[in-house]
This record gives C-alpha cells, sequence and structure tokens, in this order.
C-alpha cells in the first residue's frame, strides 16, 4: 500500500467493519464471523493507525482502551430526572397496583403491561448529540449525577455512533452490569493480584464505572441493557415501542414481553423468580410499566417514583447467620482458602452452611472473627461468600483466624510469597494437587499423552493406579486392558501415547511440570539454559533473573521448586522413567515467527538481547545485514543506513510496538 489515500480508504474500511463486527456481538449477541477473523481486522487497523498516528481519530473503535487518569468526576444535572420506581414485594402488591392503575385511567382505558428483568447493576444516562456518544452519566441523587463519559466509552455495547437518524440528543437509560462469569474471573484475578475481591456483580460493576482511570476500566467486562430514553424519548407512543426504536438506533434493548392482564404479568414474576439462578446475569426483580405513553402521561409521578411502573422485587440473596468456624481447604492448583463453617442459613431458598472468606487478607481487613454474626452473599453459581461481619452483635467470645503454616493436607510447609495474597503448598505430590497436575501433564500444549484426559485421568486417579505424574509412566497395558470401556487395543494406544510422550524436549517438560509462573515461554528461556540436572543442583537466584524475559517473581518461584526434596524426588522418578531433562541448544521452528529474518537497529528502549531472544523463541533469526532477504526492519531511535536500505529495499520497518505485534 504506497499512497497515503489508499491508506486512509483502508483504516475507514476497516473501522467500519469493526464497528460493524462489534455491534454484531456486543449490542445484538449475533456474531457473524469468529474471534479470530475479529481480532486479524482489529489487528490491521491498529497496526495501519500504529503506522500513521495522524489518521487516528477519537471515534476509532480501536480508542476504547481508556485516557489519562482524572482528579475527580464533574457533576452533570439530568435534563429529565432519572426516576426510581415504587416497590412490590408480594405478588398482591402487584394485584393492588394494577387496581389503581386501572381506577386511575377510568373504565374507558384498559392498561397494557410490558414487564423486563430488573437487572442489578449500576443505572446510566448515556447523551447522544448529533447522533455520536457525548456524555455519560450515574443516576446519583436522580437529579444530579457524575459525569462518567471516559469510563462509559470503554463499554463495548455502547455504541460510539447511533443509526437511523436519532434526533439532535438522544438520552437513552439502562443498567450497566457484569455477567456472573466475567465477575467470577475478575475476582479470581483480583485475587491473583493480590486485590481484595469484590462483593458481588453489582459491587464489580459500579467500582469499575466509578475508576479514576479509564484505562482500568476498559479492562472490566461490563455490559449495558437499556430500558428508557429521558430527553428525546418523547416521540415514541409506546414503552415497547421505544424498546424497540433502541434496537433501531443499533443499542442494546432490555428484552422486555408485553401483557394484557395483571395475571399474565403475575405468571411472568414468578416465572422470572423461578429463572432467576439460571441467567447469566444477576437480576434483582421484574419491572412492569404501563406501555401506553398517554396512559404514562394520564397517571404521572409521585415522590420521584413513576406510578405507571412497580419494581416486582425477589428476595435478597443475602442472608445473616454465626460464623462456627473457619477451616483451610486446599485447591487444585495448591492454593490455601480459608472456609467459613457457618450456622446453616436459607439465603433466598437455599440453604447454606459453607462460604468463602477468599485468603487470609481478606478475613483480617474485613475484621471478620470466629464466632462472629455475618453477613453472606451468594450470586448464581458463584460459590457464596461472607461479606461482612456484624460486629455490634459480639459477645467478647470471637476469635480471630490464623492461617496454618503447614499444609492442611500433606503437611508441608506453605508459602506466601511477598506480594501474593494467596498462601499457597507448592509440593506437587501433595494429594490435593496431584490430579490437577496429572491433568495438565498430559494436556496437549504439554506432554501431549493422546486419550489421558480429565475423565480418564481422574478415574486412573480414583482406582490409584496413578498417584502423580511418574506413576503414568508404570501403567501397564494388562492393567487397562479390563477396565469398562477399555480393550486390549485401546489400552496399548495408550501406552503408545505414553512412551511418544517421552520425546518432548525438556522446555515442555519443564513447563509441563506446572511450576508456578512458569508457562511455556518461560520455560524454553530456562531450558535453553539450564538442564534438569543444573536445575536440581540449585540454580541461584540472580542466573535466573539474568535470563531476559524472567523476573523476580518467576525466578523465586523456580528456586521454591527445586528446594522441596518432594519435588526433587518426583524429578528423579521421572528422569528414571526416561522423560528428557536435556537441556535444549534449538530454537523453535513452530513459532509464530519462524523462518523470518529480522535486522535490529538504532537505540531501543529494552537491551538488544531481549529482541533477540524474544525473535529466537519466536522461531526468528537475527541476521546483521538488509537484504531483500530480509522480513523486518526492527528500528529504534537513531536508526541510521540499515534503516535507509530497508525503505529502499521496501523491506518493512518496525518500531517496538509494531515487533511486539508480531507475535
Ligand atoms: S425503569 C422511570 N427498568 O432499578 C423508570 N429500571 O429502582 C425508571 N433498573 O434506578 C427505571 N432494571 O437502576 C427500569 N428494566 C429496568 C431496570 C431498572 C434495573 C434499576 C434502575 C433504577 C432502579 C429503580
Amino acid at each position: 500500500m504506497a499512497g497515503g489515500v489508499d491508506v486512509r480508504g483502508r483504516i475507514e474500511d476497516l473501522r467500519e467493519q469493526v464497528r460493524y463486527h462489534n455491534r454484531r456481538y456486543h449490542v445484538e449477541d449475533a456474531p457473524e464471523i469468529s474471534d479470530a477473523e475479529y481480532d486479524g481486522l482489529y489487528r490491521e487497523l491498529e497496526t495501519l493507525e500504529g503506522e500513521h498516528p495522524e489518521l487516528i481519530t477519537p471515534d476509532s473503535p480501536t480508542q476504547r482502551v481508556g485516557g489519562e487518569p482524572i482528579e475527580g468526576f464533574e457533576e452533570v444535572r439530568h435534563s429529565v430526572p432519572m426516576l426510581s420506581l415504587a416497590n412490590a414485594r408480594k405478588v398482591e402488591d402487584l394485584r393492588e397496583w394494577d387496581a389503581r392503575v386501572r381506577r386511575l385511567l377510568g373504565e374507558d382505558e384498559t392498561p397494557c403491561y410490558v414487564t423486563e428483568r430488573k437487572i442489578d447493576g449500576l443505572a446510566v444516562s448515556l447523551r447522544y448529540e448529533n447522533g455520536h456518544f457525548a456524555r455519560g452519566a450515574t443516576r446519583g441523587n436522580g437529579a444530579v449525577g457524575e459525569d462518567v463519559t471516559a469510563n462509559l466509552g470503554t463499554v463495548r455495547s455502547i455504541p460510539e455512533s447511533l443509526d437511523d437518524n436519532p434526533p439532535r440528543v438522544l438520552e437513552p437509560r439502562g443498567e450497566v452490569y457484569m455477567t456472573l462469569d466475567d465477575f467470577e474471573r475478575l475476582n479470581r484475578r483480583q485475587e491473583e493480584e493480590g486485590k481484595p475481591p469484590f462483593a458481588n456483580p453489582r459491587n464489580a460493576a459500579a467500582g469499575a464505572i466509578r475508576q479514576l482511570d479509564s484505562r482500568i476500566t476498559a479492562r472490566r467486562p461490563l455490559k449495558v441493557y437499556l430500558y428508557g430514553i429521558g430527553e428525546g424519548g418523547e416521540g415514541f407512543e409506546s414503552h415497547s415501542g421505544m424498546l424497540d426504536g433502541l434496537k433501531d438506533y443499533g443499542l442494546r434493548a432490555n428484552p422486555h414481553k408485553l401483557h394484557d392482564s395483571i395475571e399474565s404479568v403475575v405468571e411472568e414474576c414468578l416465572e422470572a423468580a423461578s429463572q432467576r439462578e439460571s441467567l447469566p446475569y444477576q437480576i434483582d426483580g421484574v419491572v412492569v410499566k404501563v406501555d401506553s405513553r398517554e396512559q404514562q402521561l394520564a397517571l404521572g409521578s409521585v415522590a420521584r417514583a413513576p406510578r405507571w411502573a412497580i419494581a416486582y422485587k425477589f428476595e435478597p440473596l443475602a442472608g445473616r447467620t454465626r460464623l462456627l468456624d473457619i477451616i483451610v481447604k486446599v485447591g487444585r492448583t495448591g492454593a490455601l482458602t480459608p472456609q467459613a463453617v457457618l450456622e446453616p442459613v436459607n439465603v433466598g431458598g437455599v440453604v447454606i452452611s459453607r462460604a468463602t472468606l477468599h485468603n487470609e487478607d481478606y478475613v483480617k481487613e474485613k475484621g471478620i472473627l470466629v464466632g462472629d454474626t455475618v453477613i453472606v452473599e451468594r450470586a448464581g453459581d458463584v460459590i457464596p461468600q461472607v461479606v461482612r461481619a456484624v460486629t455490634e452483635e459480639r459477645e467478647g467470645d470471637e476469635h480471630a483466624f490464623e492461617m496454618p503454616a503447614r499444609c492442611p493436607v500433606c503437611d508441608e510447609p506453605v508459602s506466601r510469597p511477598e506480594g501474593e495474597a494467596v498462601t499457597r503448598c507448592v509440593n506437587a505430590r501433595c494429594p490435593a494437587q496431584a490430579l490437577e497436575h496429572i491433568i495438565h501433564w498430559s494436556s496437549k500444549s504439554a506432554m501431549d499423552i493422546d486419550g489421558l484426559g480429565e475423565k480418564l485421568a481422574t478415574r486412573l486417579f480414583d482406582l490409584d493406579f496413578i498417584s502423580d505424574v511418574a506413576d503414568i509412566y508404570d501403567l501397564e497395558s494388562g492393567q487397562l486392558a479390563p477396565l469398562d470401556g477399555f480393550g486390549e487395543k485401546s489400552a496399548e494406544n495408550l501406552i503408545r501415547a505414553i512412551e511418544k510422550s517421552k520425546d518432548r524436549p525438556f522446555s515442555l517438560v519443564l513447563y509441563a511440570l506446572g511450576i508456578r509462573h512458569v508457562g511455556a515461554v518461560t520455560a524454553s528461556l530456562i531450558a535453553t539454559r539450564f538442564g534438569g540436572e543444573d536445575l536440581m543442583r540449585g540454580v541461584e537466584f540472580e542466573r535466573l533473573t539474568g535470563i531476559d524475559g524472567i523476573g523476580a517473581v518467576v525466578a523465586r518461584a523456580v528456586v521454591e521448586y527445586f528446594d522441596l526434596e518432594d519435588n526433587r524426588d518426583l524429578l528423579g522418578r521421572l528422569m528414571e522413567r526416561g522423560i528428557d531433562f536435556e537441556r535444549e541448544e534449538g530454537i523453535p521452528s513452530d513459532g509464530p515467527l519462524s523462518g523470518k529474518r529480522v535486522v535490529i537497529t538504532g537505540t531501543l528502549d529494552r537491551p538488544r538481547n531481549y529482541y533477540v531472544g524474544r525473535l529466537e523463541e519466536a522461531g526468528g533469526t537475527f541476521t546483521s545485514s538488509v537484504s531483500k532477504n530480509t522480513d523486518y526492519v526492527l528500528a529504534g531511535e537513531e536508526a541510521g543506513s540499515k534503516l535507509e536500505r530497508a525503505r529502499e529495499l521496501g523491506v518493512p520497518v518496525l518500531d517496538e510496538a509494531g515487533f511486539e505485534e508480531l507475535f
């Protein structure tokens, strides 16, 4: 692509495509292309914009990454107040509300009702001016909220621009929320990073929207469902028509149902209550609205809530009970998790007697003592958690929790690295972790033992045929063949696959060991410098951190792993069984840059060795002079003749960011 016009055109074209597929995916929940295809388009756009920063516009779909942090939020006065809703606790309340609506409307009018799920998130207003997202605000007190434009701008289901000729000002309103899956994933990440977990998806969503640094918001998986329009919504004759209108504008409208009687509404509310637990996101009720706009206006509002709508609220998913004890569970990754033993309590129809307390710091920071009265919450299938202690109810005989110094399962000392929130058992032979390790070991990306998946591994583990990964190599076909579902043939196939895994190079063996923080790339960095024998003899921390790309956290985890006698025993047994522990020479031939020749020139952000290492790891070769066989030139500041030569020959020139893109 030579001329600037072509690039500009291509960028515009890519933006259109990315916007279209964003909408299919994030707004309409109906993607047309695979994630990989989407990534391809997105990456091409990012690369072109990287090469032509002068062509970046704020409305480009790549600009949803957040911007510079701000000092505080500005106030926003809502031009149409954001109302709240009256509540119905029982279906009887709904019938009474219906009677009142009918009384107020008079005999000639029959109301039609719309029901929507009441999403448990954070209410926001989105202001579009001339079809472009101009301002986003929280509800606040209904009259004045906070300007969270930058944060809402990172939410993928909020398009930057509208379709279908919107009015000059259109102010859709709705709920920003987080799905339960995303919530769980986020909390896991929080814990791994030593940060406190969120109590529930609503707090997580609200916390993300109230970030002063929108780059943090951009990394939180938020979604929006819109259920109304403030300014600009006057033209619709019905609520259901407005929801359809939102969709026509390309917005994500909350799904709704229409009802011609209150009994049908009641039925819907009861059904929603029973489905509540199986939805991908949390709802706390059903909102019922009079459909006709004219009837809405006739009914009007009282005390900041419209008379034409009501929220049927479910039982809260929180309960209060006694914390009888705190025990410690060892997970399949070796994480020690304090678990609350509770006096059984009914929380929204489910009796809870256990709940998570996440980790040691969580218990300390919340000041939770054994014997306390506590509040427990649950959400869908997410493990229930203790969210706080009711300290006013202490009697004086409560006591603090202490994390044990040894693993409750294998009795080996546990470790809690500095800066991490999680205490772990690092004994690879700890029975609590052994099965997980066996599954990882035989997986495709590790030792690739065809046929030994999670199901079979669990079965063999339960049968006591294998209790650690070394035992896999002692399996015999005579042992397997009589098993249900097995036969001579499949038994032999498995034995053959096990044998074949002995050909896997040391870098993969090292990765398969499942040492914390040692992924495939790190493993291959280490495996080209040290063999198994070196590591077992003990490699100093500094020699590991001396490798480009290996930091203190990884080095500490490696040293710790090889320090443990149980681990060294296991390695000894693996060696005896013929697993490859030889230091590796080679360069991977199947990396993303395999066969590519790259010249590195000029002053770069990091030491040149870093880029060479990265390149070689990915299968590429580093060459010193530019020729027509050169695939890329990585050029830093003050690059001289090599850069010129590359330009002459038309060899693609990359900066550091462009180089990283290649991976
Ligand atoms: S309608 C005038 N619809 O519930 C009507 N609200 O207690 C105003 N909410 O602040 C709201 N889902 O945050 C409406 N489908 C829905 C809703 C919904 C959740 C929240 C919203 C509002 C609160 C009202």
